[in-house]
């Protein structure tokens, strides 16, 4: 098959780990045949620095011209002090915002060599296979009004029905394909916005029988994360709490480098990996970059319906993992590698 893939390195470490991660997509199209094309672009402090804006239009129109992006990471201490329109992380909402992408997809799935490098107990955290489903288009990160003075910082946490619809909807679905279990968390006990989505994704409910859904509050799902995560299969939560869910199920799995993220609904599709820039260990050569090849094997699975090829790298990841590689943020791992080691050392499984 062909695709047109426009990469996005971004900042810090973003740009060490897409590296790694084309290479790995080159691997694969060269074995079974693929074309893939690429087209780099700016983005976040990178794209300030050079253009003086965080989501050039060029940059978006070539992403809206191609079949999938691939984003690395944005942002930097460097720019903590820029105007909210010139943050780097303005520069990925808007990106965001532009693809149309509204369900982000963030597994967080514990590979078994990596039991001792988890936070957690081994009797806890074994087994541990879950993925949220983000709301990434809406909420206090879209919501207006919003306003900074020297007073008074506003935001607005709001969602409409159709909103919560479709990213119920793509949850659901999810769940159906999996372990048939959907964990809806909201803050119904407090906020509106709340009470909405917990009426929607009820009402939605009817449609997948299938489906055992229960409702639970932000609060308790981040301590139940930590206390018995293997009982999550499916979480579908509006953007804020995923965020913060999101980081807190990653690390659970070893190390915050590991994670993908497929963001769909849109126009274009968007893979990155859940981990930051990094900025303190940017250019070192030692970021994991299996978030990254792992959002890759989410695009090949997702966008181009490459099953068999998504398998593939995700069965390199594990073998990889299994042999006791790693880069240093996976302390457990008796057999440390650099950044393009690692990726060398996937590739070296893919031909085999
Ligand atoms: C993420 C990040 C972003 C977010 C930032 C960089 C804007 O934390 O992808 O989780 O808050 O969505
Ligand atoms: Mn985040």
């Amino acid at each position: 098959m062909k695709a047109k893939i426009t990469v996005l390195p971004g900042d810090g470490i973003g740009v060490e780990v897409t590296r790694e991660a084309v290479a790995c997509l080159e691997t694969i199209a060269g074995r079974f045949g693929h074309e893939f094309h690429y087209e780099e672009r700016l983005i976040g402090g990178i794209a300030v620095d050079q253009t003086g804006s965080p989501l050039p239009a060029e940059t978006l129109a070539t992403c809206l011209a191609s079949d999938a992006v691939l984003l690395g990471a944005v942002g930097g201490p460097q720019y903590d002090s820029l105007p909210p329109k010139l943050k780097p992380e303005t520069g990925l909402l808007g990106l965001r915002a532009g693809l149309g992408v509204y369900a982000n997809l963030r597994p967080a799935f514990l590979h078994d060599s990596l039991i001792d490098a988890s936070p957690l107990k081994a009797d806890i955290v074994r087994g541990t296979d879950l993925l949220i489903v983000r709301e990434l288009a809406g909420g206090a990160y879209f919501g207006q009004p919003r306003e900074i003075t020297e007073e008074r910082g506003l935001n607005t946490m709001a969602y409409t029905a159709p909103e919560v619809e479709r990213v119920a909807r793509v949850a659901f679905e999810i769940a159906r394909g999996r372990r048939k279990k959907l964990s809806s968390i909201d803050k119904a006990n407090v906020l509106e916005s709340s009470q909405l989505w917990r009426k929607v994704v009820t009402r939605l409910a009817a449609e997948y029988p299938d489906v055992t859904l229960e409702h639970g509050y932000v609060d308790s799902c981040a301590m139940a994360l930590v206390t018995r995560p293997t009982s999550f299969d499916v979480i579908v939560t509006e953007n804020l709490f995923g965020d913060i869910l999101s980081d807190e199920a990653s690390v659970l799995t070893g190390s915050l480098g590991m994670l993908p993220s497929a963001s769909l609904g849109g126009e274009v599709e968007l893979y990155e990996p859940v981990h930051g820039s990094a900025p303190d260990i940017a250019g070192k050569g030692i970021a994991n970059p299996l978030g990254a090849i792992a959002s890759v094997a989410m695009l090949l699975r997702h966008t181009c319906q490459l099953e068999n090829e998504a398998n593939l790298l995700e069965e390199a990841i594990r073998r990889t993992l299994e042999a006791g590689y790693g880069t240093p943020d996976l302390k457990s791992q008796p057999r440390q590698l650099s950044t393009t080691e690692l990726g060398a050392h996937i590739r070296s499984l893919l031909t085999q």
